[in-house]
């Protein structure tokens, strides 16, 4: 029955219709109850933004701008769910790793690599973040992380974390909703919408993420803004309104106007 269920979820991922299935917050008391929610949502995974087939273009153009020249060796994604995006960039590099907190989500991920024909040099494994328990130390020449780090309780131990495991010469990339996003910061709430599926989600601000790199032995080497607008979660004129700001600001360089912001980080060398 599982697998049939599973199937499902694969099959639903690829349909580019938007949700109109209004999101609603589920309370979180501890990194259980995140799990508990990613074990749920796996059964039946879809992409809840908008158009799936746009956001993952959308997002994987801007990992394959965002990777090293120098690619190889070895790839990570922290909170990979079912490795849509890891499976599509693993061939640029020796080895891939995705690694997830929810057991349900890392089972669909594996479905999906026996499909792959790279899959030899593919693996996925349970993982929390804040642990990276299955990671050597600097042992990781690229880790990613997209549209998960605003779900991790604990994202300065993230970093470390990351921090640890990377090498010297090691990179990482994060493409997260943006907390100064006019639709998170006052629109939404205007309208009487939630911006957030945990309770315990934060959409970081560049500022905020400039502090927590520093803090944690990173040196920021880009940051910027890119366009995610969640269609999906909005009313359909709001829809409308916030993809054309989107355009403006990003002609006119305005981080309100704009709902994903990436880094991408370089563990500062030790003293
Ligand atoms: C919205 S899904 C995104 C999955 C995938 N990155 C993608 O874009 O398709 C968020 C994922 O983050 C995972 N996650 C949340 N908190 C985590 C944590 N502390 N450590 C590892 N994974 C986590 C969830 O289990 C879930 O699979």
């Amino acid at each position: 029955m599982r697998g049939h269920r599973l199937f499902r979820g694969l099959h639903l991922a690829a349909v580019p219709s938007l949700s109109r299935k209004r999101l609603t917050s589920h309370t979180v008391r501890r990194a259980d109850d995140v799990r508990a929610f990613f074990d749920d949502v796996a059964q039946d995974y879809r992409e809840s933004h908008g158009k799936a087939p746009t956001l993952l273009r959308d997002r994987l153009r801007l990992l394959r701008a965002l990777l090293p020249q120098a690619r190889g060796g070895l790839l990570v994604e922290i909170g990979c769910g079912p490795g849509q995006h890891l499976l599509a960039l693993a061939d640029h590099f020796e080895r891939a790793i995705g690694l997830d907190l929810s057991p349900a989500m890392i089972e669909l991920a594996e479905h999906l690599r026996h499909q792959h024909p790279l899959r030899d040099r593919i693996a996925f494994a349970v993982d929390p973040a804040e642990q990276l328990a299955t990671l050597a130390p600097t042992s990781v020449d690229t880790l990613f992380c997209v549209g998960a780090f605003e779900h991790m309780l604990d994202r300065g131990q993230v970093l470390r974390q990351i921090r640890r495991v990377l090498k010297p010469d090691g990179c990482f990339i994060c493409l997260t909703p943006n907390g100064r996003y006019l639709w998170y910061t006052g629109i939404a709430a205007h309208l009487g919408y939630e911006v957030r599926h945990l309770t315990s989600d934060h959409f970081i601000t560049e500022g905020e993420f400039r502090t927590l790199l520093a803090t944690s032995g990173f040196t920021l080497v880009t940051v910027g803004y890119w366009s995610f607008v969640p269609r999906g979660d909005m009313p359909a004129l709001a829809g409308t309104v916030m993809t054309a700001l989107d355009a403006i600001g990003r002609v006119f360089g305005i981080p309100d106007f704009r709902g994903g912001l990436y880094i991408a980080a370089a563990p500062t060398p030790d003293r």
